[in-house]
């Protein structure tokens, strides 16, 4: 039997790195915290560890604004530390996934700060999007564009003699110039990035607003109703050219390097396309994890991505989360636990123990789905979103350009609690000099990974046993799923020989599959499945 490719059935752990351990004191995570933890991950099952942006960054956007895509942030380390965790993190069986940010750079870096210091017309302006204003005095922006982090979309630049200038293109904050993806200076560079860090090890890239660099040419308004490939600067037919020359990159190193796309698209078809066997290998399932905790709901969208990878022969992956949106016990514990950014408020409540129920059954249906799995740092915890954090702590850029209306990204990406040794939770030694950057809440110490190691109820243990039963049941490495009849409010699946999830959403508990209980989310009365609880059997 030829053995699966890794990344097919991969359980890819996602470190935000600033708020997972902290080894200096400084109160921000940093690369020797992400290696003395590594063992944590082995253990804890994971196949590969993708980072979050670790360049030198003025973080105007948690290092999504790019200063220099080659050099380590030195709060974060140096260069030769990531060398150092990539090479160690693989001796555990770990592999390495870097976040490569395609769509911008940070206004500081030197090509935009070169893009500046030249005049209108300039090669150096040529690889971003300057545009003369409209109106007479070129006092309007060149179109309304509005930005994903709500707001303008251009910013005016100012003369070296203080009279007002060209304006340049910013999709997300005006830190964060859009590059002009028909410059072919733009193309090689990315090839040279993309092997930059392959040379170093690296498994695999993360692309981040992957449906987003190309932008019509003629900069028209964004239509009232786009049709497919029509829309100025989302899911432009030209970037399936780009991904294919990195996939290329990629093919060129003998062991498999893959690509995954950060593409939030809703025309299933359109996404497909992006995982074609020449493209992307894989791209996050952002469809399942926005839907409600409902039966119907999650039922359509796993029909959904099977029967949309199917054609492209791409694995689905599953997400509960990430460092963009609410967690999932909080999301889960709300009246309406669907994610939309647009409607994220201040002050929903929400049930937490509810919630924790349900993202433990929750882990459970994803784990036992064909495909990839995706855990972002915090979640095999059962943490929930930080929801009090102090305006004045708040630094998350979606929160400002809200006006204030959206809270913001900062309470899903709280520094992590790994004990009860100090006043950080063990996410800083216990001589740190700073408090972690953003404050933990009071009881944080109780979710710690300590804590929960040595309670075999715990979240964490539900994971590690889940991930394990991952590695060892042969059906969990295939691609068969068959649905079971079942009733209203459950999903019922078999995975392949006799290994069968059943998840209880409804109401009143169900009567259980007959069968050995391998795992189970919670605890099961008389042999039957109470509400929000999964189970795995052996039938
Ligand atoms: C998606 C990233 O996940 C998010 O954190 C970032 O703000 C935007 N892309 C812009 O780079």
């Amino acid at each position: 039997m030829t053995s699966r490719p890794w990344w097919r059935t991969a359980v890819i752990y996602q470190v935000y790195v600033r708020s997972f351990a902290d080894s200096d004191g400084d109160g921000v995570g940093d690369l020797e915290g992400v290696r003395s933890r590594l063992k944590y991950l082995a253990d804890l099952g994971a196949d590969a560890i993708w980072f979050t942006p670790w360049y030198p960054s003025p973080m105007a956007d948690g290092g999504y604004d790019v200063a220099d895509y080659r050099c380590i942030e030195p709060v974060f380390g140096t260069l030769e530390q990531a060398e150092r965790l990539i090479a160690e993190a693989h001796e555990l069986g770990l592999r390495t996934i870097v976040d490569v940010v395609p769509n911008h750079v940070s206004d500081r870096h030197p090509w935009f700060v070169e893009a500046l210091a030249t005049p209108p017309g300039s090669p150096e302006r040529s690889r971003f999007w300057f545009r003369p204003g409209k109106g007479p005095d070129g006092e309007e922006m060149p179109t309304h564009w509005v930005s994903s982090f709500s707001g303008d979309t251009w910013t005016r630049t100012v003369n070296p003699d203080g009279t007002p200038g060209e304006w340049y293109l910013h999709l997300f904050t005006p830190q964060q110039p859009d590059l002009n993806w028909s410059n072919a200076q733009v193309r090689a560079e990315h090839e040279e990035i993309l092997r930059f860090w392959f040379d170093r090890g690296v498994a695999g890239v993360r692309i981040d607003s992957a449906a987003m660099p190309v932008k019509d040419p003629a900069l028209p308004e964004v239509p009232l109703h786009p049709g497919p490939g029509g829309h100025p600067f989302i899911d432009r037919d030209e970037l399936h050219d780009i991904y294919r020359g990195w996939r290329a990159v990629a093919d060129s190193y003998p062991d498999e390097r893959i690509l995954v796309g950060e593409l939030w698209l809703e025309d299933t078809e359109r996404f497909a396309r992006y995982l074609r066997n020449d493209e992307m290998h894989t791209a996050f399932n952002f469809d399942f994890m926005s839907r409600p905790w409902e039966a119907k709901e999650l039922r359509a969208s796993i029909e959904a991505t099977l029967a949309a990878h199917a054609p492209v022969g791409a694995p689905a992956t599953w997400v509960l989360g990430n460092h963009d949106v609410t967690r999932v016990v909080t999301r889960y514990g709300r009246a309406d636990s669907s994610f939309a950014f647009a409607t994220k408020r201040f002050g929903t409540p929400s049930d937490r123990g509810l919630g924790t129920r349900r993202a433990r059954a929750a882990a459970l249906l994803v784990a036992a789905l064909p495909g990839c799995l995706y855990l972002y740092q915090g979640d095999e915890l059962g943490l929930p979103e930080v929801e009090d954090i102090p305006l004045e702590k708040l630094q998350d850029p979606m929160h400002f350009r809200s006006e204030g209306v959206d809270p913001g990204r900062d309470g899903c990406r709280v520094p992590l609690p790994w004990s009860v040794a100090n006043a950080s939770a063990g996410f800083s030694p216990d001589d740190a000099r700073q408090a972690p950057w953003l404050p933990q809440p009071a009881d944080w110490a109780e979710l710690s990974v300590a804590v929960q190691q040595g309670d075999p109820k715990s979240t964490l243990s539900l994971y590690c046993a889940a991930l394990q039963l991952r590695k060892t049941e042969p059906a969990l490495t295939t691609d068969q799923f068959e649905w079971f009849p079942s009733t209203e409010g459950v999903l019922a699946f078999r995975r392949g020989g006799s290994f069968a999830c059943v998840v209880n959403l409804g109401t009143e508990s169900v009567p259980l599959l007959p069968g050995e209980v391998l795992l189970a989310s919670g605890p099961l009365t008389d042999g039957s499945l109470p509400p929000d609880t999964a189970a795995w059997l052996r039938l």
